[in-house]
């Protein structure tokens, strides 16, 4: 079971090693990197090319490490109490009628392995990760409620994003392995584009993409665009028919590009790059 990227998704030499690295040491996979770069699509697309089922656990600044193992319906129960009726009372008296399995505990009882992806893990508090640690390494959890160990049948292969607004703790870190998906050098980029416009023209290509590095390697930006950023803007242009020649001056000078509001998304930073135009034209 090797992990090669897929049709969809292009995946560097680096990055494949890294999931492979991550499957053998039988620990998850921790990846950061900037906003669009891939690492939610990551876990699909490896979920597609092995043939194992997904199931996504997206967090929220709410989420809590216990919704992802159980949770104890007793509000149900209680209200099932109180109305009459034989069939309720039975169902009342077995707690498991009220248990309800949480994405980790479906992951773990799957009839086959499955990937499981933990997404935007730093979205939770700082407790979070912290409540994993077992669940992650032994694989398996106690329920209190019903005095049952869940233990997993066949160990998911885990994937975890995270884009670095918290600090996770290094006992969380030791027993992760950890990736880094760097900002795709131009022809990585040129081989991601080509995945999402196989008909794309050449030029326009070209022109688009220098347009693009322009744009994101101005100093003091902000946001800068990535990925998908990139994407939609193409798209853009794809559909608005805009040539080639719109996106580059004669004279190899910064143009500002139609439809920027793709690539940067604040004021500050359109501003910024008007800034440079205007200053590159007048050759300050
Ligand atoms: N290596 C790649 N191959 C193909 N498409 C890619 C690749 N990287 C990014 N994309 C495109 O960028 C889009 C954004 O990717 P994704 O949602 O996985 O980013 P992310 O890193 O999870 O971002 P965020 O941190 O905002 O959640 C994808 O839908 C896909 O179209
Ligand atoms: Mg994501």
């Amino acid at each position: 079971m090797k992990f090669q990227g897929t049709q969809n998704y292009v995946a560097t030499d680096d990055l494949m090693l890294a999931v492979n690295a991550a499957s053998m040491l039988k620990r998850p996979l921790l990846i950061k990197g900037e906003p669009g770069t891939g690492k939610t699509m990551l876990a699909e697309e490896v979920a597609q090319a092995l043939d194992m089922p997904l199931m996504q656990w997206h967090i929220k600044s709410t989420t809590k490490a216990q919704q992802g193992l159980y949770e104890y319906d007793a509000v149900s129960r209680l209200r099932d109490s109180q109305i009459a009726g034989a069939e309720n009372s039975e169902k009342v008296k077995d707690v498991q009628n009220y248990i309800l399995k949480g994405v980790l505990w479906q992951a773990f009882t799957a009839p086959k392995p499955v990937v499981l992806l933990i997404d935007e893990i730093d979205k939770a508090d700082i407790e979070f990760p912290n409540d994993l640690l077992r669940e992650i390494d032994r694989m398996e959890f106690y329920v209190y409620e019903t005095r049952e160990l869940i233990r997993a049948v066949h160990r998911p292969l885990v994937f975890i994003t995270s884009n670095n607004e918290k600090e996770l703790p290094d006992a969380f870190l030791r027993r992760c392995f950890f990736h880094y998906i760097k900002f795709p050098d131009a022809d990585t980029m040129k081989a991601i584009v080509g995945v999402h416009f196989p008909a794309l023209k050449k030029n326009l290509l070209g022109a688009a993409l220098k347009s693009f590095y322009d744009v994101r390697n101005l100093p003091g930006l902000k946001k800068k665009p990535s990925t998908s950023e990139l994407l939609d803007w193409l798209k853009l242009l794809v559909a608005e028919d805009i040539s080639a020649d719109v996106l580059q001056s004669k004279d190899d000078k910064v143009v500002v590009p139609p439809l920027l509001g793709a690539l940067l998304k604040n004021e500050q930073d359109v501003s910024l790059f008007e800034k440079l135009v205007f200053m590159q034209k007048h050759n300050r």
